[in-house]
């Protein structure tokens, strides 16, 4: 997959789908050629470096006016000689220099891909499955190796980035700025799609388009966030859904990042990915090395659908992991919105035995279950069961419920603590804060010193007695609020610019070890809701809490944004009580299931509340659930309709192997005599015949029909939904079965 053209020094990464090019200049820099659809492996390519003598440029080698960094494609640009964008390196040494220059060494072709230290990243399971491309490069001044690695994938449409830097020389010196990727495009005409939003609100897709200058999201506040994610698109202004040119490009990474798209004045376009180099810099000692998350970068023809769905496949199973990978997870109750911080034991009981009789298979016990917590005041960081709620403590719950015939989950806050907490007491020392300077709370909590070992210690001997003792399938890890004050007394001044990234490979360090000692617990990842809903937090949590936002009608925009990188397989949705506790909307419960459907499937109400008609409803959902849940895990995800565009959204999970698919449309206000409507679907078989089952209406149609001439909708509201039981008919939705017809047994083609 990766091929080198010794002559001209062209490095082609290819799986017959896409090319990935560059090269070694003249000058000894490495230069970016082309990403995107593949290109003849045969192909000379040197006419892609363009090259023009202009105005007010500063040239590298005196005498030639043509050769300038400025103009020219880079691969990994540094700061300093002649290029005015911003660099993915900066360096600074002792002489108070911040100048650099990587210079071209020698490459290494390996089969399969290597691991990160203590950095979440993408595996392969067998060699053939990937190949990676090192390229050395050399700053001799400094004594700097630069180590950039490209593994492009067999089975999707990815290369995975990082860079390794060594400090071979005698002097320290930092890095200020150390970007994951770079990639200079040819042309600047695109559009950026970037997923923002707030809490409760969070992956919102947001457009723009791409013009002189700098678009870029990010966080500076030690989680990915809900305000920003990882994660930047590139589509031409015809892309769509199903077709034209889309890039994604992701990042492996769970703390502060930027994402970064800049157009220069001649109109290329210079996208890049890392740490925020915001408040970051790293010390490098002789003989130390540092080495950047992993960037993920995607190409589909197939539009930004195509994209989501190469994201989809490699995060689903090459980077995601372990036990629960691959198996099909269980249908939870939660007890948070319905009872927050006040129950005692006999509720949680009640709660579970009507699960049970529901069929839900695991019961989660959230906040509020330990030391002396009664709400967000106090008890963080004290993680024994509280006596005065839970008598027999979480062993003896954890048990009760495993009579039930159910599984146990658990909340947890790991990185928090509250300061009326005997932790805190007795540990003052240990949370992040500058000296003599006030400290910024969020929710009355305050942010433990992930930085320093002795107190991931500290957090994992007081989880794995809990884990050890009781019978614990599964942990919500949740992060309340995000870092202020940020300074560890642990590290001397000069390395203060590392603990942003140091408390991050705290958390991943807990994660791991837990993992180890647990393999087979469930982590599902939280932090309010969606804000560290990222890809580094997938390989060890392969599922995440979406939002806390749960009504309905809200996680259709959720959700839909949310799925531009992220598999279904990893996005927590529940059915939460009405009116709903964030926005006070009520939604029929068939709503509510079938949005929640498409994700890792919960409740999160008291089921002693409903009516028994409700009551059998939850018991058709969990068991539809159950019947489904390995196509919803495993199918293609199809976006049909956009809830940020119009008065519906559709979705579609496909069966690879074209049998099945699911089809969920949702109707956000009733409209009086609408038109007739028809939904193109994607991803069956043309020549197939399929059975279709909607709310109301059974029909036969083929593959083709299906495809060309679409989905019949039902909508009484012209017509055909309304019942007749009156009511208000907004937030209808209606879930469309659709199975390949059996052949007869005579019927043999
Ligand atoms: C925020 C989470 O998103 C909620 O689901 C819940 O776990 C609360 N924290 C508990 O404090």
């Amino acid at each position: 997959m990766v091929t080198v053209n010794e002559k001209d020094m062209v490095f082609h990464l290819s799986n017959g789908r896409i090319s990935y090019l560059l090269y070694v200049m003249e000058s000894g820099a490495l230069g970016h050629l082309y990403f995107g659809k593949a290109l003849n492996p045969n192909g000379n390519y040197s006419h892609m470096v363009e090259k023009a003598h202009r105005p007010m440029t500063t040239y590298i080698k005196e005498g030639d006016l043509y050769t300038s960094y400025e103009h020219l494609r880079q691969e990994y640009p540094c700061y300093g000689t002649s290029d005015y964008r911003y660099p993915a390196l900066e360096i600074q040494g002792g002489d108070g220099s911040r100048i650099c220059n990587i210079q071209y060494q020698g490459y290494e072709i390996r089969n399969g891909k290597q691991a990160l230290p203590g950095l979440p990243a993408t595996y392969v399971e067998d060699e053939n499955e990937a190949q990676t491309l090192q390229i050395t490069l050399k700053d001799t001044w400094r004594n700097l190796e630069v180590v950039l690695s490209y593994s492009i994938f067999r089975d999707v449409d990815a290369v995975a980035r990082s860079v390794r830097f060594v400090n071979l020389g005698e002097e320290t010196f930092f890095l200020n700025r150390a970007m994951s990727m770079s990639v200079d495009f040819a042309d600047a005409d695109y559009e950026s799609v970037q997923l923002s939003g707030a809490w409760s609100r969070e992956r919102a897709v947001k457009v723009r388009e791409l013009d002189a200058g700098v678009t870029a999201v990010s966080s500076t506040r030690g989680n990915s966030s809900h305000h920003h994610n990882p994660f930047l698109a590139l589509k031409r202004k015809h892309t769509t859904e199903q077709s034209g040119d889309a890039y994604g490009f992701s990042l492996i990474y769970s703390g502060n990042f930027l994402a970064q798209a800049e157009v220069d004045n001649h109109s290329v376009l210079r996208v890049m990915l890392g740490i925020n180099p915001f408040g970051f810099q790293w010390k490098l000692m002789p003989q130390e090395s540092f080495v950047t998350p992993e960037a993920v970068m995607v190409y589909s023809p197939d539009g930004l659908n195509g994209m989501s769905r190469q994201f989809h496949r490699l995060y689903r199973r090459r980077l995601a992991r372990g036990f629960w990978r691959d198996r099909e997870r269980p249908v939870l109750i939660n007890n948070w919105e319905a009872t927050l911080f006040d129950y005692v034991e006999e509720d949680l009981l009640r709660f579970a035995e009507k699960a049970k009789e529901c069929g839900i298979e695991m019961f989660v016990l959230d906040d509020g279950w330990f030391g002396s917590r009664c709400n967000d005041k106090s008890g963080l960081g004290d993680w024994k069961a509280n006596r005065t709620k839970l008598p027999e403590g979480i062993k003896g719950l954890s048990e009760n419920i495993e009579a039930l015939g159910m599984k146990f989950g658990l909340w947890f806050e790991p990185e928090m603590v509250n300061k009326d907490s005997d932790f805190f007491r007795a540990h003052p020392d240990y949370i992040l804060q500058t000296p003599g300077r006030s400290q910024s709370h969020g929710r009355n909590q305050f942010v433990l010193d992930f930085s320093r070992k002795e107190v991931v210690d500290a957090i994992y001997e007081q989880m794995y007695v809990i884990l050890r003792d009781a019978k614990i399938s599964y942990i919500k890890w949740d992060m309340n609020r995000s870092i202020s004050e940020c300074y560890s007394a642990a590290y001397p001044p000069d390395r203060q610019g590392e603990i942003f990234h140091r408390y991050i490979l705290g958390v991943y360090d807990l994660h791991e070890r837990l993992l180890r000692a647990f393999p087979e617990l469930l982590i599902e990842s939280c932090a309010s809701g969606g804000g560290r809903f990222d890809a580094g937090m997938l390989y060890y949590a392969p599922q995440g809490w979406t939002s806390d936002d749960s009504d309905a009608i809200e996680r259709l925009k959720i959700q839909y944004g949310t799925s531009f990188c992220y598999p279904l397989s990893c996005m927590g949705a529940h059915v939460s009580a009405c009116p709903n506790g964030q926005v006070g909307r009520v939604t029929p419960i068939e709503t509510r299931g079938n949005v929640a459907y498409t994700g890792a499937f919960g409740y999160e109400l008291d089921l002693n509340g409903l009516s028994d008609a409700e009551l059998e409803t939850v018991k058709e959902q969990v068991a539809f659930y159950k019947k489904n849940r390995r196509l919803i895990a495993t199918g293609d995800f199809y976006r049909l309709l956009s809830p940020f565009e119009g008065n519906f959204a559709a979705w579609e999970i496909a069966a690879p192997d074209g049998t099945r698919a699911l089809v969920t449309v949702t109707r956000m206000l009733s409209e009086a005599n609408g038109p007739y409507r028809r939904l193109p679907l994607r991803g069956l078989y043309a020549e197939k015949e399929y059975h279709i089952q909607g709310r109301y209406n059974a029909y036969d149609a083929y593959g083709d029909e299906l495809m060309q001439y679409g989905l019949i909708l039902e909508d009484k509201s012209s017509g055909q939904i309304i019942d007749g039981s009156g009511g208000c008919e907004d937030f209808l939705s209606v879930l469309y079965e659709i199975t390949e017809k059996q052949r007869d047994a005579g019927s043999v083609i």
